[in-house]
C-alpha cells in the first residue's frame, strides 16, 4: 500500500499516528486556572472594584484574566479566557460580554449567545462578605 492509498483508507488519528502525531481532546481541565489556583480579594469600597457595587456594573481584572459583573446585586465571575480563540483582554460589557476579537457573545452565566465562540466561559467561584468579594 501506498502512501496515499495508506491516507485515503486510515481514520485521521491512525493516519496522525504513522506519522509520529496525536490527537489531543480539550477537557475542562484543560481550561487555564485564572487566578493560579489563589484565593483573590476584591474589597468593594476601592476603586477600581468599587463600580462592582452598581448594577451591570462589571470590569476585568487589571491583573487576572478573570471578568466580574454585578447582576441584581448578584457577583459573578468568568475566565476572561474566550472559548473561541484565547483572547483574554479585549472585552466590552453591555448586559452581555462581548469578546472583540472576534465578536462571540456571552450572557452573565458565561454562556455563549453569539458564536463564533461555541463552548461557555470557565466559571470562577465566588464568594461574598460585607464588601469583601473572595475569587478562587
Ligand atoms: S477569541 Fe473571542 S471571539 Fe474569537
Amino acid at each position: 500500500m501506498d502512501k496515499r492509498e495508506f491516507l485515503k483508507k486510515a481514520s485521521l488519528a491512525t493516519a496522525l499516528a504513522y506519522f509520529g502525531l496525536t490527537l489531543e481532546s480539550c477537557s475542562e481541565e484543560d481550561v487555564p486556572d485564572p487566578n493560579g489556583g489563589q484565593e483573590i480579594v476584591l474589597d468593594l469600597t476601592e476603586p477600581p472594584f468599587s463600580i462592582l457595587q452598581n448594577d451591570q456594573g462589571w470590569l476585568l481584572h487589571p491583573d487576572y484574566d478573570i471578568l466580574i459583573v454585578n447582576v441584581s446585586g448578584t457577583i459573578s465571575a468568568f475566565s476572561s479566557r474566550c472559548t473561541h480563540s484565547g483572547c483574554t483582554r479585549n472585552w466590552s460589557y453591555s448586559e452581555e460580554f462581548t469578546c472583540t476579537c472576534h465578536g462571540s457573545k456571552f450572557n452573565t452565566s458565561g454562556e455563549v449567545t453569539k458564536g463564533p465562540a461555541s463552548s461557555p466561559l470557565a466559571k470562577v467561584a465566588v464568594s461574598k462578605n460585607g464588601n469583601l468579594v473572595t475569587l478562587g
